[in-house]
């Protein structure tokens, strides 16, 4: 039990999904605790990193956020190879989205470093008038292809700390920590390299 004290783990995390499904505004949230109604489309990817505090373990995300853009598919693997953790995000009012998913995760499935913690986050949860994507669809879905599911919200920040979190505890250099606890958000100045466009 002591080995797991003061583990530091850098864990290259991707986001993957549809254009306009949430991608960027979830991790606008997560690092920067911010929203905004009209966040540009992101050009190539942007990077980012965040801190969390699991158990005695602190992880650095190092995230890509990818373009969703068909014309940038082709980079897609450049940020996903090697990568310990993916979020596939959907956005709940638009099954086109939530088929784009699908691919993903068959990409991943296919191309992926096969240890990969998978997510799949139906954002846009806070907009359930516009619903289209059932959430025991989703759930089915990602307990048949071996991800966790929760519905998210960028702009209400529900399940966007605890998706990251649930990640982090997933990881395989963490599972043998006991005695899951609370997280801590590590507070830090986030870096931004490479980032073309993306939440000023
Ligand atoms: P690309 O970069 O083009 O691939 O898109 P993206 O997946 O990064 O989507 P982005 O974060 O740019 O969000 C698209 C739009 O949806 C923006 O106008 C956001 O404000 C809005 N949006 C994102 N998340 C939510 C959410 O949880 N709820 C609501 N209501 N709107 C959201
Ligand atoms: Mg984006």
């Amino acid at each position: 039990m002591a080995s797991s004290a003061n583990k530091n783990i850098n864990a290259k995390l991707v986001l993957l999904g549809d254009v306009g499904a949430g991608k960027s505004s979830l991790v606008l949230r997560f690092v920067k605790g911010q929203f905004v109604e009209f966040q540009e489309s992101t050009i190539g990817a942007a990077f980012f990193s965040q801190t969390v505090a699991v158990n005695e373990a602190t992880v650095k995300f190092e995230i890509w956020d990818t373009a969703g853009q068909e014309r940038y598919h082709s980079l897609a693997p450049m940020y996903y190879r090697g990568a310990a953790a993916a979020i596939i995000v959907y956005d709940i009012t638009n099954q086109a989205s939530f088929d784009r998913a699908k691919k993903w995760v068959q990409e991943l499935q296919a191309q992926g470093n096969p240890n990969m913690v998978m997510a799949l986050a139906g954002n846009k949860a806070d907009m359930l008038d516009g619903r289209a994507v059932a959430p025991e669809d989703a759930k089915t879905y990602a307990q048949e292809n071996g991800l966790f599911f929760l519905e998210t919200s960028a702009k209400t920040a529900a399940n966007v700390n605890e998706i990251f979190y649930e990640i982090a505890k997933r990881l395989p250099r963490l599972q043998q920590t006991p005695n899951p606890s609370g997280m801590v958000l590590v507070d830090r100045p986030t870096e931004r390299a490479n980032s073309a466009s993306c939440c000023s």
